[in-house]
């Protein structure tokens, strides 16, 4: 009996080794591979062009019980024969620098390193030499420091600074209430930046405005720019919000007073149909208030020569005059936005849902199925069409609607409002 069990017990064994060494010669050869570890296949591909599926042809986004859906066809992507004069302008303080290679990583990773466009960084201070080397060297692409001098960051002026100071006081509750740079900043980002020296010199068609500490989430293949000028885009935005109207609350009279004023001097600007227009994005049918819906600036893509136009230069200044960004804290996203929407035909605004985008703690994740495998984003926590501090509804409102049997301009609306 011994003998027995004893030379099975020695064939199990034999039989357990060889199994074991059939499994680990089998798992060597067809284990497998840590697609972070593993060598790239092609020159200039990336692991997250490996992982993420194609981009696709085209995707489709809207409020999720709206019959009428956004159909948006993509151009094909890694096409860089056709160029645009563009870049990247960024508004930054040296203390940023940790934020701002944290945003210029993913603006390059997810896209711009196929591209190289430039970046036009602008500061009200001296950029200094860390600042400087470390932006330069997280990007392939030339970099550019501009320094913003008084003449676009200081007080007019017919301002009076002790009544500033005063109102800054009055609002220390709201975001950025109590701020003094936040409002310079605000001006600049409405009146100047589009102006500035080094922009003009480099004579850039298009601009995509980029801040510290935001993210962006999917991988991009096509170049935006050449998106916009074929399709004949003016202005794009990636997320739409809503602004605490106390920030504000004057705004939509001076925009009014703006109209009826130009119109009596025989300069009327906003000659569009008011149902060609996007002026229910920002406010009713009558034009009669304003509904605090713009779109997030700190994210844009726009014609740089959209804020040459007389219309907006004349529009500017007027605000200006009022006193508003420094009496009140009028956002540049507002003055923008209230603009762009009054100004521009409903099909030269572009909305960017395959961009996703986070700033603070709001984000854009795109919904649309035929994206989701490209960006780094949960959308369930994407503000679009559900969070109340979104616009969407009311932009793809304003897309819809278009007033019928109205002749009346917007200029109309505005004089009569
Ligand atoms: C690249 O883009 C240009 C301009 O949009 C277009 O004319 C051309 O056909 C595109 N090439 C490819 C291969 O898609
Ligand atoms: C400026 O504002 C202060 C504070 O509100 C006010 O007392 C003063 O009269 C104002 N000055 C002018 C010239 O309006």
């Amino acid at each position: 009996m011994a003998f027995f069990s004893r030379r099975w017990y020695w064939l199990l064994v034999q039989i357990l080794v060889a199994v074991y060494t059939i499994a680990s010669v089998g798992y060597l050869i067809y284990r497998p591979r840590n697609p972070w570890n593993a060598p790239h296949e092609e020159e200039g591909e990336s692991i997250v062009g490996r992982i993420s599926r194609k981009q696709p042809n085209y995707y489709v986004t809207g409020p999720r019980d709206n019959p009428k859906q956004l159909t948006i066809h993509l151009p094909a992507p890694g096409n860089t024969t056709t160029r645009v004069n563009a870049g990247f302008v960024v508004l930054v303080r040296n203390s940023e620098l940790s934020g701002m290679l944290g945003s210029m990583y993913d603006v390059e990773s997810r896209f711009n390193r196929k591209y190289n466009y430039p970046w036009l960084f602008l500061n009200n201070e001296p950029f200094t030499e860390e600042f400087k080397q470390r932006t330069s060297q997280a990007t392939n692409a030339k970099t550019y420091y501009g320094f913003v001098d008084s003449s676009m960051w200081s007080y007019p002026p017919w301002i009076n600074q002790s009544f500033a100071a005063e109102s800054r006081e009055m609002m220390a509750e709201l975001p950025y209430g109590d701020s003094e740079s936040y409002r310079h900043m605000c001006r600049f980002q409405s009146g100047f930046f589009w102006r500035h020296p080094l922009l003009l010199e480099l004579g850039w068609e298009y601009y995509w405005r980029v801040e510290p500490d935001v993210r962006y989430f999917c991988e991009l293949d096509y170049d935006p720019f050449v998106y916009m000028k074929e399709n004949g885009k003016q202005y794009a935005f990636t997320i739409s919000f809503i602004e605490n109207i106390d920030t504000v609350p004057s705004l939509w009279n001076a925009v009014r007073r703006f109209a009826k004023e130009s119109a009596s001097k025989g300069k009327d600007h906003f000659k569009l149909k008011a149902k060609d227009s996007l002026h229910r994005f920002v406010t009713d049918a009558r034009a009669e208030e304003y509904n605090a819906c713009h779109f997030w600036t700190n994210f844009e893509i726009a014609r740089v020569d959209l804020w040459h136009t007389d219309a907006y230069k004349e529009f500017f200044d007027y605000l200006d005059m009022d006193g508003g960004f420094f009496y009140e804290r009028w956002g540049d996203a507002p003055v923008h936005s209230i603009f762009a929407s009054l100004y521009l035909r409903k099909d030269e605004v572009h909305y960017f849902h395959d961009i996703g985008y986070q700033h603070s703690t709001y984000q854009h994740c795109p919904e649309s199925e035929e994206l989701q495998s490209r960006c780094y984003c949960d959308p369930v926590n994407t503000l679009d069409y559900t969070d109340p501090m979104s616009c969407l509804n009311q932009y793809m409102y304003a897309l819809d609607e278009d007033s019928p049997g109205t002749d009346e301009t917007v200029g109309d609306l505005l004089v009569a409002a």
